[in-house]
């Protein structure tokens, strides 16, 4: 597959076109940005993580039935996938307490709740990603009923796999963040990358936490706990 040029620079990681007009490379990135932008560093070696994490959990995914961009990995860093239009629509799902939920609701982290919550953001950064409700995606046109029903189905049935996939390895899956994509056709696949970029995920034992919130609070230890929590994956 030969790699054309760069459509796309992100703050984790860039795309380039191939020869193949349905079909883009994503190649993951070091940096690591927080507070929409505001905090700039480096993961070393977060980029071949990201990539390799993100592939081996679409491929169970897409085997639970949830249909993903992932077309096959290339290299450490880079992957084929489909092209898509990126729904603009940050998808949260939690199963604890934590982040911006405990922040904004006043709710101690680490707090279990019954069942699931799902939030949408709408995906624009000179907005700052501002919260908002399923009523509102439809009023700004960022996708359809149909798809938006079909988001849901597909991000609680993303959380009921990883829930109990990390569970077996001894992490408890806090919250995580999915993107949804377009096809050409009109399909919605799940895109972008799940990775500790995107989820929280905290030792079963100890709580420890393995993911960005060490970079994001400045607590040390980043690339260690990127390494242990892909270590659980093999
Ligand atoms: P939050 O508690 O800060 O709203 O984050 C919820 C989840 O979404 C958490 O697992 C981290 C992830 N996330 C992203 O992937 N990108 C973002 O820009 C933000 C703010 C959160």
């Amino acid at each position: 597959m030969e790699k054309r040029e760069q459509i796309y620079e992100g703050k984790a990681k860039k795309v380039f076109l191939t020869d193949d007009p349905g079909l883009v490379i994503v190649d993951y990135k070091d940096d690591a940005t927080a507070f929409n932008g505001l905090k700039k560093g480096t993961i070393t070696g977060k980029g071949v993580i990201n990539n390799k994490m993100s592939n081996l959990l679409m491929q169970k995914l897409e085997a639970a039935g949830i249909p993903t961009h992932f077309v096959e990995e290339l290299s450490d860093r880079e992957t084929l996938v489909r092209k898509v239009d990126i729904v603009p629509l940050e998808v949260i799902i939690r199963n604890i307490a934590a982040g911006s939920f405990s922040k904004n609701y006043g709710v101690k982290e680490g707090t279990p709740f019954e069942q699931p919550t799902i939030e949408f953001s709408y995906k624009n950064d000179d907005l700052g990603d501002p919260l908002i409700n399923e009523y509102h995606a439809l009023a700004l046109k960022l996708a359809t009923k149909e798809e938006i029903d079909l988001i849901k189905k597909y991000a609680f049935a993303v959380n009921d796999f990883m829930k109990a996939y990390w569970l077996e390895r001894g992490v408890i899956l806090v919250d995580f963040k999915l993107e949804f994509g377009k096809t050409a056709d009109g399909a919605i696949v799940l895109a972008d990358e799940i990775s500790p970029d995107t989820c929280r995920f905290w030792d079963a034992k100890t709580m420890e936490k393995l993911d960005k919130d060490r970079f994001r609070r400045d607590m040390g230890g980043v690339e260690d706990a990127y390494n242990e929590i892909m270590g659980r994956l093999s």
